[in-house]
């Protein structure tokens, strides 16, 4: 484990048992609560429409409120402890839960409220005084961001010809933005958010060219847009896909403000961004691509953080920081070494000559160009975190049933399991001695956990924990006392049986780094996902997402298997699941994990 500064906080709670039934548990003498699930009014003033159990409500009143599949989330304080924004993603929906009759008719209308269920909201919430949290409605800060919101171009993809459509003739303005996962803050203020599985929205028809195929289009949609907007028929549209992929970034502070698709970054199944600060002050942003085999991304920011003043914020002082800068992708050798490579058009295989007309195609064909460097394919990454007491940096590799397939890479040092069901955590320190800043160009890593199960046969899946078993890490957060929480999203049609059947219900455990030790905090009702983790600075309230409860709504008439069904929150009877916020308080009101 990392080096363990005397003032990291040791994980103390009794660990709770493997999780069963549809029930959300926690540690004894720990409160969990439910709050602004799918279908609340977020608190736009004069616009708070009411949830209909039936799924009736229309677009545009969906548009006013929380939208579906909680994700990320990230609390900005307004009074301290007291009184705050919670940011948070709406990764997607269930259309067969999002609508009255599911998805048995299929409409303009119905695309508009999946469209409308989607994307970011910002909500007022306050503690009052019996200790409990609630959503401050109207607020002036509320708002919702969908698949509609007009969003800025930053960066060098800004107005790129491959980023020009029909409706945007410029390239510099893109509606919407969706499949946002995790949730990352700036030390500016501002909320990063990923755009991870776009290409499930896309028809690309029947001719797929190079680009298409290496980003995983399809010939039809998996949501399905494309039958009642045009701009989702990437026949009509080729162009329209490479506006998506992209981490974006939210002033939540100023509801007014125009939320932008930052490409320096990079473009990628982003998972979410995460940044560090490097001794002089420059930004470093971590993002990884959840996708099987593919990488793990930094971005060195050229210029130093700016201070508020003069009249502007810290956000609008570093309004064009992520702009300008430095992308690198990550290739892991053998013997625990590493190397960032730079993705620069003109040096190395990123040519003209090679297909990079600029440095804006390097950064929308960011797979193309990390293919020519070759980086390493890795697990699926989804959350990375930064230890602020170390700068150790942590990732989780959730899974890869690809790693060793036919025709497909075979293990590596870094992903060292072939059908890796189970997934790892993998951590690295920058520079050549694991003692360099933030923006060194080598590194030393290793794997902080494989997951799996010692009771399981096949080698591949015994993992090596310590502690309590889980699979298929997502959410990794650091809290600001040093405490690494893990939470898990193994996937509906995997979990209670065979190589997973010890495992239970999805969860969420705190990792001691003293020791490696994994400790069992929470664990999530029927068939959900637990994800993002956010504390109020004084440690006593942590909030947390439930996604998907009762994944997915065919499993709920399948006699076969009725232990899928989940109406969590409300258990009204018959009732829909619903995604939502999880409030978590120590009945003293202690602060959480000592
Ligand atoms: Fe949307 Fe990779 O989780
Ligand atoms: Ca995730
Ligand atoms: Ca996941
Ligand atoms: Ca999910």
């Amino acid at each position: 484990c990392a080096s363990t500064p005397a003032a990291r906080l040791k994980p103390a709670f009794a660990a709770i048992p493997v999780g069963t039934g549809d029930r959300l548990a926690v540690p004894n003498g720990y409160i969990a609560s439910a709050l602004a699930p799918w279908g609340e009014p977020v608190g736009l003033p004069g616009n708070l429409p009411a949830w209909r159990p039936d799924a009736g409500n229309t677009a545009d009143e969906q548009a006013a409120q929380m939208g579906m599949h909680h994700d990320g989330i990230h609390y900005f304080p307004l009074d301290g402890s007291r009184r705050g924004l919670l940011v948070m993603n709406h990764e997607y929906v269930d259309d067969g839960l999002l609508h009255t009759d599911g998805l048995k008719t299929w409409t303009a209308e119905k695309v508009r409220k999946s469209q409308a269920a989607h994307g970011i909201a910002v909500i007022e919430v306050e503690q009052t005084a019996g200790g409990e949290w609630r959503m401050v409605r109207p607020s002036r800060f509320a708002r919702r961001i969908t698949a509609n919101t007009p969003f800025s171009i930053g960066g060098p993809a800004a107005g790129h010809p491959l980023m020009r459509t029909a409706a945007d003739p410029q390239g510099r303005t893109v509606l919407g933005t969706f499949n946002n996962c995790a949730a990352g803050m700036t030390p500016w203020g501002t909320y990063l958010s990923g755009e991870e599985n776009f290409r499930n929205y896309f028809a690309a028809g029947e001719k797929l060219d190079a680009h298409q195929r290496r980003w995983g289009l399809t010939r039809t949609a998996s949501f399905r847009w494309p039958e009642h907007d045009a701009r989702f028929d990437a026949v009509q549209n080729p162009n329209e896909p490479n506006r998506f992929g992209w981490v974006v970034e939210v002033d939540p502070m100023d509801p007014a403000s125009t939320p932008v698709k930052r490409t320096a970054l990079g473009r990628a199944a982003h998972e979410g961004a995460w940044v560090a600060v490097t001794r002089d002050g420059r930004a470093v942003v971590y993002s990884g691509e959840d996708a099987r085999n593919e990488y793990i991304y930094k971005f060195v920011s050229r210029d130093r953080i700016r201070p508020a003043g003069n009249g502007l914020t810290a956000a609008q002082a570093n309004r064009e920081l992520l702009d300008h800068g430095t992308l690198y992708v990550a290739r892991f050798d053998a013997e625990g070494v590493g190397q960032w490579i730079a993705l620069v058009h003109g040096q190395g295989p990123l040519t003209a000559g090679s297909g990079f007309a600029d440095q804006g195609e390097v950064v929308i064909k960011s797979r193309q160009a990390s293919d020519a460097l070759g980086a390493t394919k890795m697990d699926r990454p989804e959350w990375l975190a930064i230890d602020p007491m170390s700068g150790t940096v942590y990732c989780t590799l959730t899974n890869n049933a690809d790693r060793g397939a036919a025709g497909l890479p075979g293990p590596d040092p870094a992903n060292p399991r072939a059908n890796n069901t189970h997934g790892h955590i993998i951590r690295w320190r920058e520079g050549g001695d694991g003692g360099g800043d933030f923006d060194a160009t080598r590194f030393r890593w290793d794997h902080l956990v494989l997951a799996g199960d010692p009771a399981q046969a096949r080698s591949e899946a015994k993992g090596n924990i310590r502690g309590d078993l889980f699979a298929c890490p997502d959410g990794i957060t650091f809290d600001a006392r040093g405490v690494l929480w893990v939470q898990t999203d193994a996937h509906a049609t995997q979990m209670y049986k065979g190589e997973f059947a010890n495992i239970g219900n999805n969860q969420m455990l705190a990792c001691d780094l003293a020791t490696g030790e994994m400790r069992r905090f929470l664990t999530g009702p029927t068939n959900c996902e637990v994800t993002g983790m956010t504390m109020t600075p004084d440690g006593r309230t942590m909030f947390i997402n439930i996604q998907h409860p009762g994944e997915t709504p065919s499993d709920r008439s399948d006699p076969a298997d009725p232990a899928r069904f989940s109406n969590w929150p409300d258990y009204r009877p018959g009732g829909r699941p619903r995604s939502a916020t999880v409030v978590i308080r120590r009945a003293d009101g202690g602060v959480i994990g000592t």
